[in-house]
């Protein structure tokens, strides 16, 4: 009913459309700016949405959302340590498969390999996907790459732009990273409590830390354009809840491995594989089923390398 077109309604009209009094206009307009959306008020005139701002909310995240489950239950908070952190509280006390926790900010944030994810409010998506899945606890790292496939997809539909993965689930654009992810499981042997899925995406902002701003980006960056953020979670959410659809059926990659492979920014190029046990280069030739990178190494062999162990570059740079 408010736009931002020029176009002003009346105090009056709103109450006619809505069949609420004048003074619930008043609350709405008031709960509409607590929540950060510029209204002008003029007398004679009436209302006018001054500016669309990026909202972040239960509400907006839960009106965009477009999926049969996954987040139908949202925890948000305005700021909070870690995403993941409040998930798996969440999951030992009961929370339901599906489960989404989002957070305009984080404090705590953590990164892959202990290292931490620096997110400021207003810009950005912090959040984590709750699982329940009933497949064995060695398949779940398969779902960080089910996710970035989801974000891929979603980045590509927002902005327009190519986006690639880079192995096994930094998501770029332009050769810099968007997006982050962090899988996080509670197990016991053959029987998965839950997974935490914890997607960072660097949505809106326009400066990084000196230590990462030659590596990332952000979405606005790269394509000129203000991204809704509820409107990204929301389509990230839709892939995510049908590749891991899919997953649960095969229980492997099968049936997203080529589709995976056509978006790896590594694809039949020459690789760094840091092995703890020794450094190697090679020739990535794209994962396997299980989500393991295929690397060609000089004496015709094909090495199998398992994200949990090795990381790999690309040999000019960060992919
Ligand atoms: C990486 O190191 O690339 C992974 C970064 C993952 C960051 C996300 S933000 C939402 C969720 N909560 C966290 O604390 N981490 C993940």
């Amino acid at each position: 009913m408010l736009k931002n077109s020029g176009d002003y309604i009346s105090g009056e009209a709103i109450c006619k459309e809505l069949g609420v009094s004048r003074a619930y206009v008043w609350k709405l307009i008031k709960a509409l700016r607590e929540e950060g959306y510029e209204i002008d008020a003029v007398s004679g005139r009436g209302y006018r949405l001054s500016e669309i701002p990026d909202v972040l909310s239960e509400s907006e995240i839960k009106s965009s959302l477009s999926t049969r489950w996954m987040g139908h239950d949202i925890v948000y908070f305005s700021s909070t340590d870690s995403t993941n952190t409040q998930a798996k509280l969440l999951a030992e006390q009961g929370a339901a498969d599906g489960t989404l926790v989002a957070s305009d900010m984080q404090t705590g944030g953590k990164g892959r390999r202990g290292r931490t994810w620096v997110q400021k409010s207003g810009e950005n998506i912090s959040m984590s996907i709750l699982l329940r899945p009933s497949f064995d606890p060695d398949r779940a790292s398969m779902l960080t790459l089910l996710a970035a496939m989801a974000v891929r997809k979603a980045a590509e539909e927002l902005t327009g732009m190519r986006a690639l993965i880079k192995w096994p689930n930094d998501i770029v654009i332009n050769g810099k990273k968007i997006c982050g992810i962090l899988t996080e499981m509670s197990a016991e042997q053959g029987y998965i409590h839950y997974v935490v899925t914890g997607i960072g995406i660097n949505v809106n902002g326009a400066t990084f830390p000196d230590d990462i701003k030659d590596t990332a980006s952000s979405l606005f960056l790269e394509s000129g354009s203000k991204v809704s953020r509820s409107a990204m979670m929301a389509s990230v959410l839709k892939a995510f809840e049908e590749y891991y659809e899919g997953f649960s059926r095969f229980c492997d990659l099968s049936f997203i491995r080529d589709e995976y492979n056509a978006a790896l920014v590594s694809m039949d190029r020459e690789v760094c594989v840091l092995d703890p046990k020794g450094q190697y280069t090679g020739i990535s030739r794209g994962i396997n089923e299980a989500g393991e990178l295929l690397v060609a190494t000089p004496d015709g062999s094909i090495t199998e390398v398992s994200s949990g162990e090795v990381s790999v570059r690309g040999i000019y740079g960060y992919v």
